[in-house]
């Protein structure tokens, strides 16, 4: 049985009201005891084989890593698992833990909405009842998504407290949570929140990680650098897991470095601007005033905003194993139009964020020496902002007629 982690350093923990203590408990004796039976791993891995598309491949840019002239770029083609990026691992595994607990209902939080379209899509394939918490003004901004949830058959809760994003949708999960525990599984989205939240996202993401290195193998693949996007940090810590106990390759984090470094332009944790604090069940880096006030954030992509980081991955930056790095909105669209003319393939904007990165850092390499850039997800779901800001006239032109008789 794997030995379970709370804390990871200083971080991690479970700094909850008395009333969500039964419930995280319970959730993590189940946790420990599924993952301890081989049969509950073999459904995960058919489930993934079956539905999600796994093992996802592991592509050679060869043009791209041409025109750079260092290190030969691979990518981790996340994006081609079902509903479009990694979110559906975790979902998965949280899904099919919750049926063999015997729960007959999920709720989730989504903020853009992938993690929503993931858990509304396994619990349609599941047969389980789904609630989505979603902010107001984000169900506004992800219409999309949210026509995709609810074609799943799940209800999306609008949520109208705070600032009607993300972390108050976290909020009310908890508190719906709170009293419905009995029938009910909270699936959190990322690698965060009160344990056992961080450690088991991690292991539900982790096969991102072990099919690379089962392919880098495979391949010979001389790894020198590994580069992931991150938000939350749930793709991020499932690439980097199998590597976190050596001290190569060097595994490099993206945060979202939007359109500055003051406050509200950014949503930059790890290099210098958040701070340790307790906020929303866990200890973590985050960004907050001086009054304990979360601070605005912004990301040209929705999936970086999120004001806290897993605390995992905090820990690990603390003590240097992950390098933390910025990129900002216009330096993700260049890496998105850059693939996309190379390799044919487009990132989602959150994994273009990794995407600049291991462009940049490709260069202090040479061919023969490889690195990893994981594609998170695919970025059809951001028509709506990339064709905006690559090709705006055209774009509004194209809305413009199809709204003309609605
Ligand atoms: C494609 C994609 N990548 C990355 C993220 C960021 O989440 P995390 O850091 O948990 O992987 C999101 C969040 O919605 C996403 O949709």
């Amino acid at each position: 049985m794997k030995i379970y982690n709370d804390y990871f350093g200083q971080f991690g923990g479970r700094y909850v009201a008395e009333i969500l203590r039964g419930p995280l408990d319970e959730l993590e004796k189940h946790y420990i005891d599924a993952m301890g039976d081989e049969s509950f791993l073999a459904e995960i891995k058919q489930f993934g084989k079956e539905y999600i598309g796994r093992p996802t491949p592991l592509l050679y840019a060869e043009k791209a890593s041409k025109e750079i002239g260092g290190a030969d770029i691979y990518i981790k083609l996340e994006g081609l698992a079902n509903t479009g990026a990694h979110k559906i691992n975790n979902a998965a595994g949280q899904a099919l833990l919750a049926k063999r607990i015997g729960k007959k209902r999920i709720i989730a939080e989504t903020g853009a909405g992938q993690h929503g379209v993931a858990t509304a899509a396994v619990c349609a394939r599941l047969g389980l009842k789904c609630r989505v918490y979603m902010g107001s003004e984000d169900i506004k901004r992800q219409r999309p998504n949210v026509f995709l949830m609810e074609m799943f058959g799940a209800e999306v809760f609008p949520v109208e407290s705070g600032s009607k994003t993300l972390k108050d949708a976290v909020n009310e999960a908890l508190r719906d949570w709170a009293s419905t525990s009995e029938e009910t599984h909270y699936l959190i989205g990322s690698a965060l929140g009160p344990s056992p939240y961080p450690d088991m996202v991690r292991e539900f993401q982790s096969v991102i990680g072990k099919e690379v290195l089962a392919a880098g193998r495979e391949r010979a693949l001389d790894v020198k650098a590994m580069v992931a996007c991150v938000g939350g940090g749930s793709n991020a810590i499932g690439f980097f897991e199998p590597f976190l106990e050596q001290d190569n390759p060097r595994l490099i984090g993206a945060e979202a470095g939007g359109i500055g470094s003051e406050e509200g332009e950014h949503a930059a944790r790890m290099t210098g601007k958040g701070k340790p604090g307790v906020i929303q069940g866990y200890k973590s880096q985050f960004l907050y005033d001086n009054d304990g006030q979360i601070l605005k954030t912004h990301s040209i992509s929705a999936g970086l905003d999120y004001p806290g980081i897993g605390p995992q991955l905090a820990h690990l930056g603390e003590i240097g194993r992950i390098e933390f790095t910025e990129v900002r909105d216009d330096e993700a669209l260049e890496a998105l139009k850059f693939f996309a003319a190379k390799e044919g393939i487009i990132f989602a904007l959150e994994s273009a964020h990794a995407g600049a990165a291991g462009l940049k850092i490709a260069s202090e390499y040479s061919p023969g020496e490889a690195i990893i850039i994981n594609m998170s997800g695919r970025g059809d779901k951001d028509i709506f902002i990339t064709a905006k800001a690559i090709q705006k006239d055209k774009w509004f032109e194209f809305l413009r007629e199809e709204t003309k008789n609605g």
